[in-house]
């Protein structure tokens, strides 16, 4: 199946998330939404990767959906999200996604995510330092190399 995987990403998890899918499917393709653009029309099946900040999914990723909401509804789409608090993931896609796109997918999941200090720039850095004060140490923040497997075997059986 002809794959497209639209992604953002901060400081590289996404991506890096993004990357793994790619290796697990055929005849994929990735593409950065900061700065590159392609027709979602040539594809079969769309994947969009976001991260979440402060509860909500990368702006552009967002301003995609809504643009493009009535070829989404009308393609086989898959969402997955990076996340440092993973138990929360469902109601991120609540919040962040329309319903009638989340109906319509085939898959949406979250892979985890990470947060690593050094990587992190000007207000990020910040709320970082304030939020991790706050979290629970023994709780790992990793991506979940389980939720990848899954969810690429889920689209491979498409
Ligand atoms: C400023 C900031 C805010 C964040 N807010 C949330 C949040 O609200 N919920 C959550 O689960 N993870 C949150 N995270 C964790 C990110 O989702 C995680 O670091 C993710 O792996 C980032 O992906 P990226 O490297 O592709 O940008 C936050 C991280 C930063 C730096």
């Amino acid at each position: 199946m002809n794959t497209l995987i639209i992604y953002a990403s901060k400081t590289g998890t996404t991506e890096k998330c993004a990357s793994q899918i790619n290796r697990q499917l055929e005849n994929s393709k990735m593409v950065n939404i900061l700065n590159q653009h392609e027709d979602i029309d040539k594809y079969d099946l769309i994947i969009i990767g976001t991260p979440i900040r402060m509860g909500m999914i990368d702006k552009k990723i967002k301003k995609f959906l809504i643009s493009n909401i009535e070829t989404l509804k009308s393609k086989k789409v898959a969402y997955f999200i990076c996340c440092g608090f993973s138990e929360n993931w469902k109601n991120y896609y609540k919040q962040n996604i329309p319903k009638d796109l989340l109906d319509n997918a085939i898959i949406y999941d979250t892979f985890g995510g990470e947060i690593d200090m050094k990587n992190q720039k000007g207000l990020d850095k910040f709320i970082v330092k304030m939020v991790s004060k706050n979290i629970d140490k023994n709780k790992e923040i990793k991506i979940l190399k389980e939720n990848i497997e899954r969810f690429a075997k889920r689209l491979n059986e498409q």
